[in-house]
């Protein structure tokens, strides 16, 4: 009978087990980063073009913005109802923090999920109006990302995603917040400004090619309009 070498056999498993476990953190890992740093980019790219500064991440509301994620992914809702969003003051956050959600079928990956609600939020710019800033005030709902996206005095977003069997869940959390509901005309008119024509443009990089469903596609088209150096289609 032949000695069964069962240390050997251990110590392979083991190894085995930590190489599949490193890997499946370091693949996640880098999903998450390219979404967050891809849906960063985004963001800036568009600002640019009004003429706000360049938003920084925040990881804190990061991962404020996972947290709230998996809350609506398990509560199969998309509806600022977060428990964990600091709607008011907080020790670190003295300042409120501005929430957009979008909830697209399943079939989107993560990462193009995160950068289309960018874009699809700012498809808005068809409905805002730059040169009558009040007759916003009363079109919020439908306009009220596109001009937190582009709200000069916030400094800092979170991106986080999660999904369930039907959907995916993008939070973007905007720090310090700013929008609409204010309804204070000159704080909307010098935080959101016109497009403008004289930016240089920024490249966007892809990760694997782009795969936008149709209604991100519409979103493109909409944002080309106004881009003197379009997206990739
Ligand atoms: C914006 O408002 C002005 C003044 O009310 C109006 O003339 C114009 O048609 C509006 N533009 C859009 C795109 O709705
Ligand atoms: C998506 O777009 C294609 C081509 O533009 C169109 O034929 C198709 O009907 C669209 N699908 C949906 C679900 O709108």
């Amino acid at each position: 009978m032949t000695k069964i070498p069962y240390l050997t056999i251990g110590i392979g498993v083991a190894t085995a087990g930590m190489l599949l476990g490193y890997t499946i953190v370091w693949v996640l890992w880098v999903d998450i980063e390219a979404y967050r740093f891809a849906t960063l980019a985004h963001h800036n790219y568009l600002r640019a073009r009004h003429g706000s500064a360049p938003l920084s991440l925040n990881l804190d509301l990061c991962n404020l913005a996972m947290m709230c994620a998996r809350y609506y992914a398990n509560s199969k809702r998309v509806d600022h109802s977060c428990p964990y969003h600091p709607q008011g003051k907080t020790f670190y956050f003295t300042e409120g923090i501005g929430e957009n959600l979008w909830g697209p079928a399943n079939t989107f990956s993560h990462y193009d999920a995160a950068v289309g609600a960018t874009r699809r939020f700012y498809q808005e710019i068809d409905t805002y109006n730059f040169s009558d800033v009040k007759s916003n005030f009363h079109k919020f709902f439908v306009v009220g990302h596109i001009t937190q996206i582009l709200w000069r005095q916030t400094r800092q977003v979170g991106i986080g995603v999660a999904s369930d069997s039907k959907r995916v869940y993008v939070v973007a959390f905007y720090y310090p917040s700013g929008n609409l509901w204010e309804e204070n005309m000159e704080a909307v008119e010098q935080n959101v400004g016109p497009p403008l024509k004289d930016v240089p443009p920024i490249h966007i990089y892809g990760r694997w090619g782009w795969r936008f469903e149709n209604d991100t596609r519409e979103a493109l088209a909409a944002e080309n309009k106004y881009l003197l150096t379009p997206f990739p289609p």
